[in-house]
């Protein structure tokens, strides 16, 4: 019997594409047993932005989230997202903060770490792979997904072959853009499993275009092991597809899913409340669970067209817009044909309306694109137009090796420095992941401490 396995992404993902990570823990609470239970490869629960949402919107420990995770889900496979020597942010970090982090993460309960660098560079993903493996977890290594000319079939087996012998258990091919096409996903499937058939492949993509359903169908015919999908009420739109509806169309075709049907209902009715909530408070956007073909047509992710619409907007250039969406491919392909993904989806729309308002190509270059072309985020995936680093740079070589070989430890000193507002590593470590923000929640919870020490004297 073919089989095929779903990675849930309702406590992570689902809620960071459709309600910017606001889901608080006591929304999920109530339903952890269930999910435990319900037979999924793994629950997608931490990482990516929920750990700054944590601190920031929600007033929760974001470690206490995850023991808490652990603590309800005892048997699922727990599953973060990290951008591999960016942790969770978007600069580099030194080493030893990469190391202590995904020790903590482990030690605190993540099963599993997808692990990805928004440029393919594998020397950023390097060290937290083989730290993964170390504490014990499973590496998962994701290809940030993009099409251009230098994005080869050959060129993606490469990377996903270079990344099982780092140690990667599993790969993904993470399309955050949701716009990976039946035939693309097919046909990319086909070629990893062909070049590494023992290796389990998981799909994840956005229904942001309407594309998902067709991709994901494609890339379990071609022998993708996993995908990844959303309990109904919180899927589509920016989301992944459906977990049910997925579930029943595949074992309908005879695959063999592993999933409680009945659990899945109690689960998707149990967030139906919250999410309608969402609706009415205008946290949830009707917007966001629209489909968007713009992405098509533009190849520019939905996100990073709305982006440049607002940038032009406040300068009154709105009537501009053609022009930059035609300068955007240009200025991609100048800088080596990053995948429009954050930071560099910001960085070249930016540079694209600068040029484009300008009047003159590179006239105005950010700071951002600077320490790009210097090698700050790595190796760009194809050639650099050398006119313009030669332009920008001047006699300044760029970069051979990783930035975060450039950078002093950090953790050790961080400690000695907080010293009794940090109670535990996992204290410093939010404080270095984010500092001002760790800094308020550390204040906060203080005094909420001892308003109910004051009250508890009272009350005796
Ligand atoms: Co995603």
């Amino acid at each position: 019997m073919p089989k095929v396995q779903f990675t849930e992404t309702v406590l992570r993902d689902a809620n960071q594409s459709l309600i910017a990570t606001r889901m608080p823990i006591d929304v999920m609470k109530p339903v952890l047993a269930q999910m435990d239970r319900a037979g999924y490869y793994s629950i997608e629960c931490w990482g990516g932005a929920t750990f700054d949402s944590c601190l920031r919107y929600l007033d929760e420990d974001p470690w206490q989230r995850l023991r808490t995770f652990r603590k309800e889900m005892p048997h699922a496979k727990l599953q973060m997202l990290l951008r591999g020597q960016n942790l969770l942010g978007y600069k580099h970090y030194p080493d030893d903060v990469v190391v202590r982090f995904i020790e903590r993460s482990v030690a605190n309960g993540i099963d599993i770490i997808r692990i990805f660098d928004a440029l393919n560079d594998l020397r950023n993903i390097k060290l937290a792979v083989e730290t993964t493996v170390k504490a014990g977890a499973l590496a998962s290594g994701a290809i940030s997904y993009t099409t251009s000319p230098v994005h080869t079939l050959e060129k993606y087996v490469e990377l996903c072959k270079e990344m099982t012998q780092m140690g990667c258990g599993t790969i993904c091919i993470k399309d955050m853009a949701g716009v990976i096409t039946p035939k693309e996903a097919y046909d990319l499937v086909s070629a990893i499993k062909d070049a590494l058939p023992e290796t389990p492949l998981v799909l994840h993509t956005h229904c942001t275009t309407g594309m998902a359903y067709l991709s994901v169908l494609k890339a379990v015919e071609a022998g993708c092991d996993v995908i990844d999908t959303a309990s109904s009420c919180f899927s589509g739109g920016t989301s992944q597809p459906a977990t049910e509806t997925l579930y029943d169309a595949f074992s309908q075709m005879g695959y063999e899913c592993g999933l409680d049907r009945s659990a899945l209902k109690t689960i998707n009715d149990h967030f139906k409340g919250y999410r309608d909530e969402c609706l009415k408070s205008g946290l949830l956007k009707p917007k966001a669970m629209a489909t968007d073909t713009d992405a098509l047509t533009y190849k520019v992710p939905g996100g990073m067209l709305s982006n440049l619409m607002a940038q032009l907007e406040t300068m009154h250039a709105l009537d501009r817009l053609e022009e930059v969406l035609e300068e955007t491919p240009r200025v991609r392909k100048d800088l080596g044909y990053p995948p429009l993904v954050t930071p560099m989806s910001q960085m070249v729309g930016v540079q694209a309306v600068n040029n484009v308002l300008a009047g003159e190509r590179y006239k105005n270059v950010s700071k951002e694109v600077k320490a790009y072309l210097r090698g700050e985020y790595g190796r760009a995936p194809g050639p650099v137009d050398a006119d313009l680093q030669k332009q920008i740079l001047g006699d300044e070589e760029p970069l051979t090796c990783r930035y975060a070989d450039t950078l002093e430890p950090a953790f050790e000193k961080t400690k000695a420095e907080l010293g009794e507002t940090a109670r535990c590593d996992e204290d410093v470590l939010s404080y270095i992941a984010f500092p001002q923000v760790a800094e308020t929640f550390f204040q906060h919870r203080k005094e909420k401490e001892e308003k109910t020490v004051r009250f508890t004297i009272e009350k005796l």
